[in-house]
């Protein structure tokens, strides 16, 4: 608990993103990696494989752009900052963790920056008392960087849709939560497929709660029915919450795919 309050105080997140809960839910998932680190380990591995493999596609290598960076605990960093001239970690919270990497790697090979914003476009709007209704999502953060070589959203598609739908639903009980959901999805998508660079993006995109069993208890669509380009893709299965996170011996299973989107067609 100390540890949170610490880690949660050290975090980098401006006024607007803390007040949605940004600090707070950073820090939540950092612990909940600590505990489940074994079960986590794979999933945490593959990533770093598909990043890995991107790296090794790109031909140029100016600025590597990583949206969702959070703790680094996907991200090989090292391997970026051997790599590329300039490594851009984009959060909306950066924690300790990524902080403490950042610095190690001041006299590295590689300039290694910390970009701390909003990438559902939201936050700002949704934190107004003046805004009288859920604002419209939407990112155009670096798209006028011609530096930019690769992009990569690692873990956090379905992450955006969480924070300013249970603000929008608080403001306005009846917000059309799918609709939403939805359009914050659809506009990261529109975001990424705005670079004129190759682009990684690692997602769920299945999620399954079974009982102690094995039985399957209930399906849920974390992409609020979006559907992913097509094309060259693997995928995996990651215990998001293995046995003893949740109550009454249930488990939480996440589907996982890595898509190259500079080789997959449009939908
Ligand atoms: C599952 S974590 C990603 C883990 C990370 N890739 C790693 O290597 O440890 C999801 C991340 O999405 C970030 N996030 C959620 N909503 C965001 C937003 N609106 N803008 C920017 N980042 C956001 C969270 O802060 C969190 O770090």
């Amino acid at each position: 608990m100390l540890r949170e309050l610490a880690d949660s105080w050290l975090t980098d997140c401006p006024a607007p993103l803390r007040r949605l809960g940004h600090a707070y839910a950073a820090t939540a998932c950092a612990a909940r990696g600590r505990r489940c680190a074994r079960a986590w380990a794979p999933h945490r591995e593959r990533t770093k494989a598909a990043i890995r493999a991107a790296v090794a596609a790109c031909a140029s290598r100016r600025t590597v752009l990583v949206l969702g960076s959070g703790p680094l605990a996907d991200v090989p960093l090292v391997d970026l900052t051997g790599r590329f001239g300039r490594v851009v970690l984009a959060d909306a919270a950066h924690p300790p963790a990524a902080r403490l990497a950042a610095w190690r790697c001041r006299n590295g090979p590689a300039a290694v920056e910390l970009a701390t914003l909003d990438l559902t476009g939201t936050a700002a709007a949704l934190t107004d008392p003046a805004v009288t209704a859920p604002p419209a999502p939407g990112c155009t953060a670096f798209l006028d960087d011609p530096t930019v070589d690769l992009v990569l959203s690692v873990n956090l598609l379905s992450q955006l849709p969480l924070l300013p739908l249970a603000a929008a639903l608080h403001r306005w009980p009846e917000t059309a939560a799918d609709a939403y959901g939805r359009a914050i999805v659809a506009a990261h998508l529109t975001h990424l497929r705005s670079f004129r660079c190759p682009v990684l993006l690692v997602t769920d995109i299945a999620r399954t709660t079974l009982d102690r069993d094995g039985r399957v208890l209930e399906r849920e669509d974390p992409l609020y029915g979006v559907a992913l380009p097509a094309g060259a893709a693997e995928e995996w299965d990651w215990e998001l919450a293995p046995a003893g996170e949740l109550p009454d011996g249930r488990t939480l299973r996440t589907r996982v795919r890595a898509l190259r989107l500079d080789d997959a067609p449009s939908p």
